[in-house]
């Protein structure tokens, strides 16, 4: 009996690529994806659009920035013996010391959050530039990484449930923020703190900073709650939303259990699909192409 999860836990075996890439962005996108709610989707929004990316050819890099590592269990990484984000952000050992490679994906890499993390906010008050961090060991690994012609397509930051000092980094390290938003009783209640927290974080350490993309999961079409909220998020956001409804779905839920995403559980079910779609648009609003459509839209070029 030496290991129950490994008779338990089918491994991913093999490499997942899809037959259509995505398109590569101009520049690397660094995403947060954040709400200080706990259960609205996060981690499974962030590991799955990173892994679906992965799968569409682009070179990915999630960062567990949660002590609680999710987004480590759902990517198939054992962070108890690995140096993880706490020593980067606390003892400024570099990000490329602790990433480590996915199993199963092109390229998909991971920055986990190590045990000790959950001592990193204490630890980092009595640091100069304490929000600053994360984008200064971001920035010099993405230099680097470029330098060797091995450019970061996207970064994928996963936040804890709290707006803390370990989120504020987040959002100083990130040009663009993800929000998942369940289609529940009062999720849009949280959004005033973010969107609040969010504008200090503009004004004081990252001027390019905002909420580009929304994506709302968890969705139960069935229910006239769900599609009011999506209405709503429609109507406030109506650029930002991705609006690819994430449904609730069960393969979603039963994934982490596997130390998978369901991008390799089970890609052919709905919710693998529905997360496949969103990242696909996603990657397709940062290509060139996407910026070109809408320059040509603004020009009235469609008409010609
Ligand atoms: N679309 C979905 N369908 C079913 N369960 C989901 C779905 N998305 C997330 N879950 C489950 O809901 C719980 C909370 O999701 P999680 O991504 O961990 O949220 P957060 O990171 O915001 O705390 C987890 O148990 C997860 O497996
Ligand atoms: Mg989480």
């Amino acid at each position: 009996m030496n290991d129950s999860r490994e008779t338990s836990s089918p491994k991913v075996i093999g490499i997942r690529r899809l037959k259509e890439p995505m398109p590569t962005p101009l520049k690397t996108r660094v995403f947060t994806v954040a709400n200080q709610k706990g259960g609205v989707g996060k981690t499974t929004t962030a590991v799955n659009i990173a892994a679906a990316l992965a799968m569409g050819g682009l070179k990915v890099l999630v960062i567990d920035l949660d002590p609680q590592g999710n987004a480590c269990t759902a990517l198939g990484i054992d962070r108890e013996e690995l140096a993880g984000m706490y020593e980067v952000l606390v003892k400024d050992l570099p990000l490329s010391e602790v990433i480590t490679k996915v199993a199963g994906f092109p390229y998909l890499e991971c920055a986990p959050a190590d045990v000790d993390l959950a001592g990193a906010e204490i630890n980092m008050v009595g640091f100069v530039s304490r929000e600053s961090r994360l984008k200064l060991a971001l920035e010099k690994f993405l230099a680097e990484r470029e330098a060797a012609g091995a450019r970061i397509d996207y970064v994928i930051i996963d936040c804890p449930p709290s707006l803390g000092l370990l989120t504020i980094n987040a959002l100083t390290a990130a040009e663009e923020v993800m929000v998942p938003i369940q289609c529940e009783y009062y999720s849009l209640e949280g959004l005033t703190l973010l969107l609040k927290t969010l504008q200090q974080v503009q004004q004081m350490l990252n001027q390019k900073v905002r909420i580009t993309t929304i994506v709302l999961t968890m969705f139960d079409s069935r229910t006239r709650l769900a599609n009011d909220v999506a209405n709503t998020v429609r109507q406030h956001f109506p650029n930002e939303l991705i609006d690819i409804p994430i449904p609730r779905a069960v393969r979603i839920s039963e994934a982490p259990s596997f130390n998978q995403t369901v991008m390799t559980y089970d890609a052919s079910s709905p919710g693998a699909i529905a997360y496949m779609t969103v990242a696909r648009e996603i990657a397709r609003r940062g290509s060139g192409d996407a910026s070109k459509q809408i320059n040509n839209l603004n020009n009235g070029a469609h008409t010609a």
